[in-house]
């Protein structure tokens, strides 16, 4: 393996673009206006902001960009055709991503073209785009399964034509990083503009091949925010990030403290939930909940932890489970001014022991009510159910009627809804979101013993628009009734914070 890596790597976004390709995304011109201003507040190099020929949205989405005018390169992607480059030339992109299939399978079942016809388009691609005095960036397909001898040929001749920069696609995420650390160290001793590497992540490689490809030497990587992209994605931008700053000391102008934000706007604007396992952005990325792990964390976090979270602008996490250790059961009542005496401590601990062997979650608010329970506070519920009344069947829109005291005061409301606990969920939502905005994280049924007349139990987590988290719990033969209880029984932990 060749160890010359350069000491700067430009960083190229296409989660705009390939980001865009995840099966069921699709990303209007407003959203992306959105992201490409986190992208470019971010600190990336290029914004590869979509296809200009693609449609008409595109090609919106580029002279919007245009008139904004951000600091990072906006970059569309064309096919090494006049017509798509055209297109991107008609939407104001500044730099142009050209690409076409050179492997044998791209060749005789996609293009239908011999190498000498390929490699004559790769060459008028870049001519075009140069002659229009705009940057040039060009991609062999499939790179990493073509013949040597004919990708360097490729590459060459496009270098001759005077590309600004080439750019090497694992397109099936098939190589690894041995043979893909050999493959620019190959194309370095015959390419002198700058290299760029854009892998997939079948393998789930993606990442490992990108580092491979730059301590091969390669300058730039092309990559997206939480991974996004084509079947398995592609190289999540976060990864590479913080793995070339902090294993390899290698500088990008990325500014690291914005990666959870922008992951998050990602998120959300795009559907895709990252799993908690998630690495740098995932909810667990600093999470922790064993004893021992915890007590090494609270004295020195570096004891478990890669780098600070603050560092990519998360936040560490002490979980509570069967695995938590007095430290840290110790450390959140602290954070909430809760003085326990021991008798009292070691039937907090046992409580939360045996909560978290039988499988429930704790949230930092279950610990502070059953803690204050334990100190005999009174429960305040600020919210109770006075009545309920629901009305459905397979002609009738299903809706519900919620009747509580909320303060003291008693309020009616009714909506509608897909069922009729949908229906009351919504109407509570709507009469407490004038103490508190909730959202309902988790929601399970599940019935607890047989027959029609079973009791169902239903577990509901829900979220105010602070973060802050409580779970609730209720039992009843009537599923309605147990979904607004265990509603109205998380909002009351969650209202403990307000109190
Ligand atoms: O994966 C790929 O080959 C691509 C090209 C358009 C660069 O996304
Ligand atoms: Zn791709």
């Amino acid at each position: 393996m060749t160890f010359n890596p350069p000491s700067d790597v430009m960083i190229y976004d296409t989660t705009l673009r390939d980001g865009e390709q995840t099966p069921g995304v699709t990303i209007t011109t407003d959203e992306k206006i959105i992201v490409a201003e986190k992208l470019d507040k971010l600190g990336v190099d290029v914004i590869e902001l979509g296809f200009p020929a693609a449609s008409p949205g595109e090609q919106k989405t580029f002279k919007e960009a245009a008139k904004i005018g951000f600091d990072a390169q906006i970059s569309g992607l064309a096919r090494a055709l006049t017509v798509d480059i055209d297109k991107a030339i008609d939407s104001d992109a500044e730099y142009i991503h050209t690409f076409i299939g050179t492997s044998p399978l791209h060749r005789e079942y996609k293009l239908k073209m011999s190498k000498e016809e390929i490699l004559n388009k790769a060459v008028s691609a870049v001519d075009y785009i140069k002659d229009h005095g705009l940057t040039a960036e060009f991609s062999c397909e499939d790179a990493t399964r073509t013949e040597l001898d004919y990708l360097l040929e490729v590459f060459g001749a496009v270098q001759e034509a005077k590309v600004d920069k080439i750019n090497v696609p694992d397109t099936v995420g098939v190589t690894i990083p041995t043979k893909m650390n050999e493959l620019i160290s190959n194309i370095k001793e015959v390419i002198h503009v700058p290299i760029s590497v854009h892998c997939h992540n079948d393998f789930g490689l993606a990442v490992a091949n990108s580092l491979a490809a730059i301590e091969a030497g390669a300058k730039q990587a092309q990559c997206t925010i939480n991974g996004l992209g084509e079947r398995a994605g592609n190289a999540s931008l976060e990864e590479i990030v913080m793995t070339l700053k902090k294993a390899y000391n290698i500088n990008t102008n990325i500014n690291t403290e914005l990666l959870f934000n922008t992951s998050e706007t990602v998120s959300r604007i795009s559907g895709v939930k990252m799993p908690p396992n998630k690495a740098i952005v995932g909810e667990n990325a600093f999470a922790h909940e064993a004893g021992i792990h915890v007590q090494g964390v609270l004295e020195n976090s570096n004891t478990y932890e890669a780098f600070y979270p603050e560092e990519v602008g998360h936040k560490r996490r002490i979980v509570l489970g069967k695995l938590t250790g007095a430290n840290a059961i110790k450390s959140k009542l602290d954070e909430y001014n809760i003085n326990l005496d021991d008798k009292q401590f070691d039937q907090l601990f046992s409580k939360v022991k045996s909560l978290g062997d039988s499988g429930k979650t704790i949230t930092d608010i279950d610990l502070r009510s059953i803690a204050e329970a334990i100190q005999g506070k009174p429960t305040t519920e600020r919210i109770k159910l006075l009545g309920i009344n629901v009305m459905t069947g397979d002609s009738t829109l299903p809706t519900a009627t919620v009747k509580l005291d909320l303060d003291g005061k008693i309020k009616y409301k009714a909506e509608t809804g897909v069922g009729p606990v949908d229906a009351a969920l919504n109407a509570i939502q709507t009469l407490v979101n004038e103490i508190v905005h909730i959202e309902l994280e988790e929601y399970h049924i599940e019935a607890i013993t047989g027959g029609t007349n079973a009791l169902g139990e239903v577990f509901v987590i829900t979220v105010d628009e602070e973060g802050n988290k409580a779970t609730g719990r209720a039992t009843d033969e009537d599923i309605v009734k147990a979904s607004i209880d265990a509603i109205l029984s998380s909002t009351n932990k969650l209202l403990m914070l307000r109190d």
